[in-house]
């Protein structure tokens, strides 16, 4: 079984807008899983969809086996899904809304593992204080915890570190990675490619409500060219190298297959008499596939 299945996901708005255009893939129990895609891909449609929140136009999706319309209380006990906006209220205390949200799952005595999760998150000295008290960052922490309260078997995170900054950045990471190890199941929705790179065992890029790529994070990165060269310059670049470069204003990046096609680019910009500053040759990473992929796709 399937800790999460998503078969022939469509998603039409009344708006007319058509978010999902037929999303297949599963995500295995114990997988680390990053769902990867620009603003307006989808993710957080699907997320929705998931969670109960929206409805697909048509499709089947599950959640450890229990289909999330008809056996929605059990998919939902299934989840703990930390949603992209910071939704709250106002008038609890940080240790209230953690207590609430057990007590909707039909969890009782949870304080052990409430004190748990406040620890872990740092947020053991703000267990008292008003949710409106709060920065963003340790609200966000709160709905990081809501969202674990019930100790769901599937962890959802909707882009957990937009605009957070880099200790809790770590924090999460290191909670999450453990909650993984322990076998937790998690679905990750990020900008951020190297946090994906570094966590997720597989990938799947999604764009304009398709699935555009799936695979092994090694395989999508061993998929492209191994190579990158990077290099800054004010000259237009040959023809030969304009069509596989990549260039944001000085700066241009070309992928090279291997060590002998390094040497064929650096050949035509010498003989093109293109100077150039800053030159690094490196491994491409996940930011490079992402790119390769939505250009690709972008062409046909
Ligand atoms: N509630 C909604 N009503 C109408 N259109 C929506 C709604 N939510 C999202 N969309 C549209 O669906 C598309 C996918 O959005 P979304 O799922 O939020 O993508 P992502 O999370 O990848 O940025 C976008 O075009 C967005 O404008
Ligand atoms: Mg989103």
């Amino acid at each position: 079984m399937s800790a999460i299945s998503f078969q022939q996901v469509e998603k039409t708005y009344g708006s007319g807008v058509r978010a999902l255009g037929g999303v297949s893939f599963d995500v295995q129990p114990g997988e680390f899983f990053g769902l990867l895609g620009p603003n307006g891909a989808g993710k957080t449609s699907l997320i929705s969809i998931l969670a109960g929140l929206a409805r697909a136009t048509s499709g089947k999706v599950t959640v450890m086996g229990h289909d999330v319309v008809d056996d929605y209380a059990a998919a939902r006990r299934s989840l703990g899904i930390v949603p992209q906006e910071l939704v709250f209220d106002p008038f609890f205390s940080v240790r209230e809304t953690l207590r609430i949200q057990s007590g909707y799952f039909g969890v009782r005595n949870n304080d052990a593992w409430i004190d748990e999760l406040l620890a872990s998150l740092g947020l053991a000295d703000k267990a008292n204080a008003n949710m409106r008290q709060l920065s963003g960052g340790m609200k966000r922490r709160v709905l990081v915890a809501q969202a674990l309260v019930h100790r769901p078997p599937v962890i959802v995170l909707d882009e957990p570190t937009a605009g957070v900054d880099v200790e809790l950045r770590q924090t999460l990471w290191q909670f999450i990675a453990r909650l993984n190890r322990e076998g937790h199941t998690v679905l990750l929705t990020t900008h951020y490619l190297e946090e994906a790179e570094a966590l997720c065992q597989r990938i799947a890029m999604l764009k304009q409500g398709k699935v555009v790529a799936l695979q092994r994070t090694s395989e999508l990165l061993a998929s492209t060219s191994n190579t990158m060269l990077r290099f800054k310059t004010d000259h237009a670049l040959p023809a030969s190298l304009a069509d596989r470069a990549r260039v944001t204003g000085r700066s241009a990046q070309v992928s090279a297959r291997d060590a002998a096609d390094v040497e064929v680019v650096l050949a035509q910009l010498r003989e093109a008499g293109v100077p150039v500053e800053d030159l690094e040759i490196g491994r491409a990473d996940l930011e490079d596939v992402f790119l390769n992929i939505m250009t690709a796709e972008h062409q046909q």
